[in-house]
């Protein structure tokens, strides 16, 4: 579980349903408005710790369906069979490779959720956001079938920018701020679809 805000209403949620993040609440009411998930998905998840996009992944994917994750910080197992979880870098060709062999097929939906330690430095912090993002946007142009789904986390000083780079990529780009949202983050996320040939 994160570690901020303890007593609020979404991480109580959270808690009493067994999710093991507030996020998971938020891709729970991004997926009720765009409805990125379906059956039988392949679904690769960049920053999975602790595992609580995983766990929603992995429910709305079914059994027919896979759900592969990477994060530095290990994740403790799910009890879900379609679920495997990789330690590592999720820029790291290595375990990229890793990724794809257990993918199996080009996913569907690509998620992430990744975010850096921050130094407290603007400037430093900034340019670690676009780093992570570039790298997901990058993913998704080598992983991603062509149909495919971008679920991608932003920040304010970066959505410009980021919304630019993406529209090189997908034809479709909307924003959300999932109500679930602390009160005061900057956070906002990309749903992109329908890749540029
Ligand atoms: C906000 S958390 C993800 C929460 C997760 N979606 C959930 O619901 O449980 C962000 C994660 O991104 C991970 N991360 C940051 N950079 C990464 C990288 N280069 N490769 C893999 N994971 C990374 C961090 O370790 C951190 O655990």
């Amino acid at each position: 579980m994160t570690t901020y805000n303890r007593q609020d209403s979404v991480y109580l949620q959270a808690k009493k349903e067994g999710l093991r993040s507030r996020a998971a609440i938020k891709l729970r009411e991004l997926d009720a408005k765009f409805h990125v998930f379906r059956r039988g998905q392949r679904v690769l998840d960049l920053g999975s710790w602790p595992g609580g996009w995983l766990q929603i992944a992995a429910q709305r994917v079914g059994p027919r369906g896979r759900v592969v994750g990477i994060d530095l910080q290990p994740v403790e197992a799910l009890p879900a069979g379609n679920v495997q979880i990789f330690t590592g870098d999720a820029g790291d060709p290595l375990m990229q490779e890793k990724l794809r062999e257990a993918l199996g097929e080009a996913p569907d939906l690509l998620l992430s959720d990744m975010a850096p330690k921050l130094s407290g430095v603007k400037a430093a912090d900034r340019a670690r956001h676009m780093a992570l993002a570039e790298l997901a946007v990058g993913v998704s142009r080598e992983f991603l079938a062509p149909q495919g789904k971008l679920v991608l986390k932003l920040f304010s000083a970066i959505e410009s920018e980021m919304t630019f780079e993406l529209k090189k990529t997908f034809k479709d780009v909307a924003k959300y701020r999932p109500q679930s949202t602390r009160k005061g983050s900057s956070e906002i996320y990309a749903i992109a679809g329908r890749c540029r040939d």
